[in-house]
């Protein structure tokens, strides 16, 4: 399924998404690290709220980790990992992504 163009991912920006996996509608937010997209489930797991505090803007902080806008979880780039915060460890869901042709596309 489509995503989006390469173009739209950079290092560092995260963007929000929908779109269909499964047949299903979801809601995703995505970046690009060390050159790779990367996307997960729109979903903290903390409180299971979305992580973005407007339409397609995200907290980070100065070392390009994404921060949840609701209590401050702190998630690194490569994993989705929480680093710092209330729900430490613990991992946003991960989508598989794959880019060819000036295109990202979830693969599953
Ligand atoms: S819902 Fe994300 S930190 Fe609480």
């Amino acid at each position: 399924m489509f995503l989006c163009r390469s173009d739209e991912l950079s290092e560092g920006r995260y963007r929000e998404f929908t779109t269909e996996v499964d047949g299903e509608t979801v809601f995703l937010v995505a970046t690009r690290h060390r050159g790779e997209p990367r996307a997960w489930y729109n979903v903290c797991p903390h409180q299971g709220r979305a992580l973005n505090f407007a339409p397609d803007r995200f907290l980070t902080d100065d070392d390009g980790h994404l921060v949840c806008c609701a209590h401050g979880a702190v998630f690194e780039p490569d994993r989705g990992r929480c680093i710092s915060g209330p729900c430490r460890n613990a991992e946003l869901k991960a989508v598989v992504l794959s880019e060819s042709d000036g295109e990202i596309r979830v693969s599953a």
